[in-house]
């Protein structure tokens, strides 16, 4: 592995990273290449990221593999990419199993073709057990989308006498997400040099810190990974508070 940044603080590692992966096309059309060269490039980002967020103690990695805005793309490019899917699933499965990282999926998965339903399906039947990561791909993914199907089964639960709106709290209102049993993610990593969400984990990200990269995907490997952890590590999370009540609640958890 080639390691260009800094030594991490183990006990800062994030628990939770998400990444909105973008800049594939760009990385390709620079080139020269069609577009789809430059997911081709990028599905070897995600393993090699992959390999290393296990490595430092990542506990959940979520990669925005494909949202429900993406299925307006060309209908050569949307194959493409599901088959590539497809590929990375059969590939990994037993880098996998061996390095205990459990395949998750979120999103509206129906939408996915059944060859690709069928595949994660038994990817993450294959690697639930005993796992120290979770990587988590959003696939026909949408933030609004997630959190409207939240309401709709709380509405449900509630016409059905199951729940009463006043006991529907943010807790409560996360565990009808698709990420439900999840924590926040601490870190969102966007690449190629967009400030948005662009519809990613919308509820979820209301403290995360983000960090924003002029890289393209295709370029995000190792060392750009390091670097993305070593900013993270060098922020200070309020969630609110004052630096002095932060201060103050990192000495009463450092004594012994
Ligand atoms: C954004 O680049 C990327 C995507 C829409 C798809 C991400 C897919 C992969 C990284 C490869 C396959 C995934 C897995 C999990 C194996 P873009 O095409 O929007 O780039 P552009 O903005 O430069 O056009």
């Amino acid at each position: 592995m080639t390691e260009h940044f800094m030594p991490l603080d183990p006990q800062k590692i994030p628990r939770h990273v998400a990444i909105i992966m973008d800049g594939n096309g760009r990385w390709a059309q620079r080139r020269g290449l069609h577009r789809v060269r430059g997911h081709v490039a990028g599905a070897e980002s995600v393993r090699v990221v992959t390999r290393l967020a296990r490595k430092l103690g990542v506990s959940y990695l979520t990669l925005f593999a494909f949202s429900e805005e993406n299925w307006q793309r060309p209908g050569m490019e949307i194959r493409v990419l599901m088959a590539l899917l497809r590929r990375y699933l059969h590939r990994e499965l037993s880098e996998m199993r061996d390095n205990r990282i459990a395949l998750k999926a979120i999103g509206d998965l129906s939408q996915l073709p059944e060859a690709v339903q069928r595949d994660l399906e038994a990817t993450i039947a294959l690697t639930a057990e005993g796992a120290r990561m979770d990587l988590t791909l959003a696939l026909s993914y949408g933030g609004r989308s997630e959190i409207v199907q939240a309401v709709q089964s709380l509405a449900r639960e509630v016409a059905a006498g199951l729940l009463a709106p006043e006991d529907i709290d943010a807790a409560r209102f996360s565990r009808s997400l698709y990420t439900a049993g999840m924590p926040d993610p601490d870190l969102i990593i966007r690449t190629s040099g967009e400030y948005r969400l662009s519809n990613f984990l919308l509820w979820q990200s209301a403290y995360t810190e983000l960090y924003v990269t002029e890289t393209l995907w295709p370029d995000f490997r190792e060392a750009e990974l390091g670097k993305a952890l070593e900013t993270y590590q060098q922020r200070q999370r309020r969630f609110g508070l004052t630096q002095e009540q932060i201060e103050a609640l990192e000495a009463s958890n450092s004594r012994p």
